[in-house]
């Protein structure tokens, strides 16, 4: 069991990967955003880091083309055993971390993307060093991350269900992430010899069904990160004034819930290009 203070990796099961699959189009639709300002064209080798089950890479490969190259990498087994159901000629999906690019050459990639990833990584720094150091001269990174000025609605309503619950000194956060603020995500890009960084901070809407819809996709995109230092008996208490509260939230088509997410481009310079 993890507690706040770790994130851990050995938390997942097939089912909560299988239940990611399923409602991960969210996700999806999500990543787009990251993916136009890329500009990536017909012939690019790109890396997805944290490819989960592999639908964005999947996306990816199409605009890329046969020419084109995708690599998608995952700690989590279950998830890339999905995802190598999508492979094909030029989209491989194979189980590896962040931080340990190793197993990539120096200069190999014309774009790298992390989708929802980045605020579950510990060491942003070495991570943004080895994309640093496998992207081609002028290639391209765009990630997005949580920041911690605009949380989640959806950790605030459940930050205040556990709190209602009666668990306050246990603190009132259903899972830890590691968002990263504007000034220090500038900061880090700066340090990994990443230049000209842009980001925007954007809300995102998410329609869900009911309450239990809304616990199974956080659960499953905290690959088991999620209210895990609770009893059961304990979390059905939280659940049933989550629900209460999400009714704020309710529109006619199911549960309207806002998410923020910061995202940010650079790119690696080009010594042999003017301006860089
Ligand atoms: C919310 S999911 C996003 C998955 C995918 N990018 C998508 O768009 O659907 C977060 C992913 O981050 C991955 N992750 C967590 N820690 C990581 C690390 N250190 N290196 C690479 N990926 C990591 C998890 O395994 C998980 O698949």
């Amino acid at each position: 069991m993890s507690d706040l203070g770790v994130i851990s990796l050995e938390q997942d099961t097939p089912e909560l990967a299988r239940s990611y699959e399923q409602a991960g189009i969210l996700q999806f639709h999500h990543g787009k955003f990251l993916i136009g300002p890329l500009a990536l064209k017909a012939g690019d080798r790109v890396l997805d880091v944290g490819a989960g089950t592999g639908r964005l890479a999947e996306f990816v490969a199409g605009l890329v083309g046969p020419e084109g190259h995708v690599v998608g990498i995952d700690p989590l087994e279950n998830r890339i055993a999905i995802a190598q159901l999508r492979q094909s000629d030029n989209l491989r999906f194979s189980v590896g971390r962040a931080e340990d690019l190793s197993h990539f050459e120096t200069g190999e990639f014309d774009a790298v993307y992390l989708n929802s990833v980045f605020h579950w990584i510990e060491d942003k720094r070495r991570t943004l060093q080895e994309v640093h150091r496998v992207l081609k001269p002028g290639g391209r990174l765009g990630l997005n991350i949580q920041d911690p000025s605009k949380p989640h609605q959806t950790r605030i309503l459940l930050g205040e269900a556990i709190v209602q619950a009666g668990f306050a000194d246990r603190g009132g956060e259903a899972h830890r992430v590691l968002g990263t603020d504007e000034d220090e995500l500038r900061i880090l890009f700066a340090d990994a010899g990443l230049i000209e960084y842009r980001s925007n901070l954007r809300s995102l809407s998410d329609l869900y069904e009911d309450t239990d819809a809304v616990l199974k996709w956080s659960e499953a995109s905290a690959f088991g990160n999620f209210l895990d230092r609770f009893s059961q008996s304990e979390r059905d208490r939280i659940r049933v004034i989550f629900a209460d509260l999400l009714e704020a939230k309710r529109v006619p088509e199911g549960l309207r819930l806002e998410r923020y997410l910061r995202f940010a481009f650079a790119r690696k310079p080009d010594p042999s290009s003017t301006g860089s």
